[in-house]
């Protein structure tokens, strides 16, 4: 299968690899030169830390697999995945574009606007669906698979086949509202974990989630490993339509720069990596 990836962020580079991994020719797209070259790095270090685990045999052959590109230009693709940044309008405007110039489906990796009003965008919108992957996508396997109202029978079952196909577990989301189902129930989460930062330290916060509550990644160390940035959109989007998701030290730090993991300081500092909490 053809697939074109826009988006070469971290979630748009990472499910590019993961179609490449399963056997698909994958155009990676964006318009920064910068975010093409950290993502074919990205790419690059993940293939050889899963040649070493043998879950690659090839990362080489895998890489040849993606083609980096700035030319929008998705004709022949069975399949198109919006992965840009999390803003109705930013994620409109990228659709519209993208539907004048495919017939194929068209999926978008949004993790909480609802597919019925991203299909205004589009111009067959019973061939667009909703395919929400989880950061990091290579490794998370869970991806909920969202029908709109206007999504038809047979792009719905295309979109749990195609997640299928990539060793992934698909979600069947039907009721398509702000969130979907993962991200409604963390935005509780993370309203609990953002609450106790007035008493207590991200380690001491984390450190109960991961060893009391079993998260693999404590609640404040998601917030930054996904993006503050992301997060603080997500948050002030859900206060809007009136979902539970309030963190108020975000926007302190989203002004600042401080945007996680990938801009090396959140509430952590990730200029050494993962900061380890788990001991
Ligand atoms: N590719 C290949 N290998 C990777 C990798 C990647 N992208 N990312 C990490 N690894 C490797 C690490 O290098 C490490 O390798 P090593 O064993 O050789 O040292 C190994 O995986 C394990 O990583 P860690 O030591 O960091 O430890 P963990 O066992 O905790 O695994 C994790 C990492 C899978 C990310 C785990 O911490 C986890 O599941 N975290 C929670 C992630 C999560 O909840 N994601 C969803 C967020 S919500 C979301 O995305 C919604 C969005 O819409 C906002």
């Amino acid at each position: 299968m053809k697939v074109f990836v826009v988006g070469a962020g971290v979630m748009g580079s990472g499910i590019g690899q993961v179609f490449a991994m399963a056997g698909n020719q994958v155009t990676l797209y964006d318009v920064r030169e910068d975010a093409l070259r950290k993502a074919r790095e990205g790419i690059a270090w993940s293939l050889n830390k899963l040649r070493e685990k043998g879950v690659v045999k090839d990362p080489e052959e895998t890489l040849g697999r993606i083609s980096f590109s700035n030319s929008l230009e998705c004709g022949g693709s069975d399949l198109v995945i919006e992965a840009v940044f999390e803003d109705l309008k930013v994620k409109g405007e990228v659709l519209r574009e993208v539907s004048a110039k495919t017939k194929g489906v068209i999926a978008t990796n949004t993790s909480s606007l609802p597919i019925t009003e991203l299909s205004t965008f589009v111009k067959r919108p019973e061939r667009f669906l909703g395919m929400h992957f989880f950061n990091p996508p290579v490794l998370m396997k869970l991806v909920e698979v969202i029908r709109g109202e206007k999504t038809s029978d047979e792009t719905f079952q295309f979109g749990l086949r195609v997640v299928s196909s990539l060793g992934k577990y698909p979600l069947p989301v039907r009721k398509d509202v702000f969130g979907f189902v993962v991200n409604r129930v963390l935005f509780r989460l993370f309203t609990a974990g953002c609450s106790l930062l007035a008493l207590y330290t991200p380690e001491q916060i984390d450190y109960v989630a991961m060893n009391r509550l079993g998260m693999p990644m404590g609640l404040i160390m998601l917030l930054d490993y996904t993006g503050l940035d992301v997060n603080y959109n997500i948050a002030k989007e859900a206060s809007r339509r009136g979902f539970e998701f309030q963190c108020p030290p975000l926007e302190e730090r989203v002004k600042q720069g401080k945007l996680g993991a990938k801009s090396g300081e959140g509430f952590y500092n990730w200029s050494r990596g993962r900061p380890d909490i788990r001991a």
